[in-house]
């Protein structure tokens, strides 16, 4: 048998189940949130977090909003202990945060932890041992009712390690490790029995965490789990029941999500979604789901820079260019197509409206990005893409025409540098290309007058170096410039497309103009700069017929 073989991994067991209510369900509110940053994802890294970094970590998690915040596992890490007396005895805990402290169900760990928090005004002590069949008939040996009395000693010593230290306000919380792999009724049979010890009343609940310790089925099956669960569980009105995902199959947000709809009231989860493996569930993604559905995920977002300076930092792993909503590509468009869609509904939305932009499922701007990073150019860029460009960045405003004349050089330049193309590049190209043309011919001053109807303009004109006397009449100024210069020139030149504005908003402003001309039906484009509008499109057409000669 060969050793890539599908056939030695066992189909996923679903949970039978008839009554299945969560598919018909929204999430209309956020979860309560729990940050593991600091314990799952810190036991995570190749190196883990330096005492600074725990404490950047813990005030930038503080900043996001997180009123629960796991903050290690003191009894298994002097550094985790001597991080959680800091932040009591340094009083850096807000009134409204509390912190959580993991321990595993054994008496001595027990009591090092409730050591840690001595002084603590509020905490939550979260107890945990494995359930699942593996765990319980591989790694410990033990039968269903040995592991269950595990959770209840467990349980046991926590209830009395709190009363011991009656001035600190308790939560407690069991998880039964490796629940998705813990056959249900008997999950349920084991947290009985820890509720059972704790008696929580809906005044002061006890969390029950119910974690996909490894994700091992599709996030449907981890919903009936978690229904399933709640339709069972004693005493359902006095316990927060709290879903603890990885993402091993890349589904913890999803597993997550349709736990929360199951009837689930809290999550657990990191930001960027750092931890064991494949890592914890993504509290960014999961938020920012809700958020761009228009339910308030009571995080604040806004301060994506500063999340992933201090992620990158703390955990020494870079975010993914492609991470949903924090990624350095996740607001570009590149292609042309999509870049016209999101310069329309942009447009439309600057308008006002809620927001409804093709290809962004949220606005970047609420990220502390911006617009003029969307549009990205590339050898697939189209039109759209290019002239948002040289709006943004240069406040010039390419009529339709002149768009369609200057996406394909700049495609084309795309294509010989095999690169994007800057802003800047942008800018360059249509300058040399537009603007810039006109060395060989120049006006050194002109003169319009007006009789009988028409416009007559005389001109001193340098070609090549040379001195020449320009004159023309026409109906009109450009009119009578163009028979001018039709005339010396001995070719047909005709106005096909003429736009104009300023540069800027002041009275000093430059005026830019664009006109396409035809010059022996051959169509050439230019652009022209001036103070005032007419030296701009004398310019422009100069330019363009520079360009055809
Ligand atoms: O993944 C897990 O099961 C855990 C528990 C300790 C909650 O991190
Ligand atoms: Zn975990």
């Amino acid at each position: 048998m060969s050793q890539y073989n599908h056939k030695k991994y066992t189909p996923i067991v679903t949970v039978d189940k008839q009554d299945r209510r969560w598919p018909n369900k929204t999430i209309d509110h956020a979860p309560a949130w729990c940050s593991v940053d600091l314990r799952d994802g810190n036991q995570a890294l190749i190196d883990p977090m330096t005492p600074p970094q725990k404490l950047e970590m813990f005030e930038m998690l503080v900043a996001v909003g997180f009123k629960q915040i796991e903050v290690g596992f003191p009894a298994a890490s002097q550094t985790d202990f001597d991080f959680v007396r800091k932040l009591i005895t340094e009083n850096r805990i807000p009134d409204d945060v509390t912190i959580q402290v993991l321990t595993q169900a054994r008496k001595e760990l027990i009591e090092r932890t409730y050591e840690s928090l001595v002084g603590a005004k509020k905490a939550i002590v979260h107890v945990y041992n494995s359930t699942s069949t593996v765990q319980r008939e591989q790694v410990f040996k033990r039968s269903k009712e040995e592991i269950k009395q595990i959770a209840i000693d467990g349980a046991t010593w926590v209830k009395e390690g709190a009363a011991k230290q009656s001035d600190t306000h308790w939560q407690f919380q069991y998880s039964p490790e490796s629940f998705t792999g813990t056959e249900i009724d008997y999950a349920v049979e084991v947290c009985d029995a820890v509720i059972d010890v704790w008696q929580p009343t809906p005044e002061n609940k006890a969390i029950i965490n119910l974690p996909a310790t490894v994700e091992v089925a599709m996030p449907n099956v981890y919903a009936d789990q978690i229904e399933w669960f709640c339709d069972n569980v004693r005493q359902r009105d006095a316990i927060i029941v709290s879903l603890h995902t990885h993402n091993d199959r890349g589904c913890g947000v999803a597993a997550s999500e349709l736990g929360v709809l199951a009837g689930a009231d809290r999550v657990e989860g990191t930001l960027l979604g750092n931890g064991e493996r494949t890592g914890n569930m993504d509290i960014v993604t999961m938020g920012m789901n809700l958020y761009s559905a228009g339910v308030d995920p009571e995080l604040n977002f806004s301060i994506m820079d500063r999340i992933i300076n201090v992620v990158e930092k703390c955990t020494q792993l870079k975010v993914h260019p492609r991470h949903p909503y924090a990624g350095e590509l996740v607001f570009a468009a590149f292609s042309g197509s999509h870049q016209d869609a999101i310069n329309k509904c942009l447009a439309l939305y600057q308008e006002g409206g809620t927001w409804e932009v093709a290809y962004l499922p949220v606005d970047p701007r609420d990220l502390g990005r911006n617009y003029q990073e969307v549009i990205r150019i590339n050898s697939q860029s189209g039109k759209g893409g290019v002239a948002y460009v040289l709006e943004q960045e240069h406040g010039i405003k390419m009529p339709r025409w002149l768009q369609v004349d200057f996406s394909p050089i700049v495609q084309a330049q795309a294509e010989v540098t095999e690169a994007e193309v800057s802003p800047q590049d942008i800018a360059t190209l249509f300058h040399s290309t537009y603007l810039e043309a006109n060395s060989s011919m120049k006006l050194n001053g002109y003169q319009v007058s007006r009789s009988e109807g028409m416009d007559h303009f005389e001109a001193e004109f340098i070609h090549n170096g040379n001195e020449v006397a320009l004159k023309g009449e026409g109906r009109g100024v450009l009119e009578a410039f163009i028979a001018a210069l039709s005339q010396y020139l001995a070719k047909q030149l005709v106005i096909i497309e003429y736009n104009e504005h300023t540069l800027g908003h002041n009275d000093g402003s430059e005026a830019i103009a664009y006109v396409q001309v035809s010059i022996d039906s051959k169509r050439v484009c230019g652009a022209g700069k001036s103070r005032d509008i007419l030296g701009a499109t004398l310019s422009a057409i100069l330019n363009a017929v520079a360009k055809a000669i």
